[in-house]
């Protein structure tokens, strides 16, 4: 499929130098998994840092999604054919306690995760090379893709209530793969393509 410059230049995700992302190095405390897990003093993620790992970031206008030509754009210069719409609250989402502890195992997919909040907010934790997590406070508006075979896991904040658009690939797959994945395919390549000898290859 051939895309018109104006839709490769709408697809292009937002760029660390003029965009702030809400990120941050968690602390190692057990406490409640909806609070911040702010350090302290607190360590702030860059979008820089959050790209290394191959995460991208868009800041879209969620109140316009059924129209946005970026979002048009993003889907079609990337492919996600499969758009679907989940709510993820105690009153919305089926079989919601046993939702939520999953979501929040460590775990990997073999294609990437792509997220947009439409309501609501939420955290996706994501693990950086030295293993520390940083966690990503996303938020209406806010678009994220997590690249196949990076260690991720995701909760609610406090607000508990987020609507978000899912989209994919052609048919979805959501199959999690917990850790420990050192030896799954999409591990390796998610290695090979931003582990540390690939960083400074
Ligand atoms: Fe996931």
């Amino acid at each position: 499929m051939s895309f018109t410059e104006d839709e490769q230049r709408l697809a292009q995700p937002d760029d660390h130098a003029s965009v702030h992302i809400a990120a941050w190095y968690m602390d190692d405390s057990i406490e409640d998994q909806r609070l911040s897990h702010q350090q302290n003093p607190e360590k702030p993620a860059s979008l820089q840092v959050l790209q290394n790992l191959g995460v991208l970031y868009w800041k879209l206008d969620a109140d316009q999604y059924e129209t946005d030509p970026r979002l048009a754009a993003i889907r079609k210069v990337r492919g996600y054919s499969h758009v679907e719409i989940i709510n993820i609250s105690k009153d919305t989402l089926p079989d919601y306690e046993n939702k939520i502890k999953t979501f929040y195992e460590e775990h990997i997919h073999s294609d990437e995760e792509i997220r947009y909040i439409l309501d609501g907010s939420g955290y996706f934790d994501v693990r950086d090379l030295d293993d520390q997590w940083i966690r990503i406070h996303c938020k209406k508006g806010d678009l994220i893709i997590l690249p196949e075979g990076i260690y991720h896991r995701f909760t609610l904040d406090e607000t508990n209530h987020t609507k978000a658009m899912r989209l994919f690939v052609g048919e979805p797959v959501w199959t999690p793969f917990n850790r420990p994945q050192d030896e799954h395919t999409s591990r390796r390549k998610y290695l090979e393509k931003f582990g540390r000898v690939a960083s400074t290859a």
